[in-house]
């Protein structure tokens, strides 16, 4: 698939591909039980995190359905590596796709997640030319949910007990955005 040569900037971000020496950065969230708490796997010891680090390294193509393109994160002002950012080719029939985010608590509150998911939609949608873009969360992530609202997407589902997270059931929020959606928000708010 056709994707933007990384590095992709933003007014604040610089978005890139994971590399092994992100290590320190990249475990000083994955290894967080507050960050984790409403994610489907558990906070992350040395060898786990080196384990999920090796394999994001390698996420930097959309070759098949099912795969994720992972970027660093970087805020330029201090030169950290501050979370990630994603999207999961869903179908390439449907011209689908998933986009997620994690960031380390330390630089939440600033819209910097805000800012990086943006990124990917408009990577989605004018790069990639998906159709549908879709983001999940636990329906008690409210820092989730209030920035996929912030990014224009509609809460299309709320979907009961549809997993098990750390051993309770949990609900699921299903937002999305279409394409066209995505060029009037574009257009409303000047493209940038
Ligand atoms: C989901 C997650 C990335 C959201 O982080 P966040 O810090 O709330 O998001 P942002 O960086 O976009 O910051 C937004 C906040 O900064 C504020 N803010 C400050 N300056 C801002 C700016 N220039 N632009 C936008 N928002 C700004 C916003 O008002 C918002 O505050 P609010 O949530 O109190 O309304 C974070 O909670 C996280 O990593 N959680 C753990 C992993 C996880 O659950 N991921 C989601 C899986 S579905």
């Amino acid at each position: 698939m056709l994707l933007p040569v990384p590095p992709i900037e933003t007014a604040r971000l610089t978005l890139r591909p994971f590399t092994p020496d992100d290590f320190d950065a990249f475990y000083a969230y994955q290894s967080r039980p507050d960050v984790t708490r409403y994610l489907q796997w558990q906070a992350r010891n040395p060898a786990q995190a080196r384990q999920a680090l090796a394999e994001q390294c390698r996420e930097t193509a959309l070759d098949a359905e099912g795969d994720w393109l992972t970027y660093a994160v970087v805020w330029r002002e201090t030169g950290r590596m501050v979370g990630e950012v994603g999207l999961k080719w869903l179908s390439r029939e449907h011209r689908g796709g998933e986009t997620g985010f994690v960031f380390n608590p330390d630089y939440h509150g600033r819209g910097l997640a805000t800012e990086a998911a943006e990124c990917m939609l408009r990577v989605g949608f004018e790069s990639l030319g998906w159709h549908r873009i879709i983001g999940c969360c636990d329906a008690r992530n409210t820092a989730s949910a209030r920035l996929m609202e912030r990014l224009g997407m509609r809460r299309e589902a709320h979907l009961r007990h549809t997993e098990m997270v750390k051993g309770e059931w949990a609900d699921e929020l299903v937002y999305a955005m279409l394409d066209h959606e995505w060029g009037e928000r574009r257009r409303e708010r000047g493209a940038r």
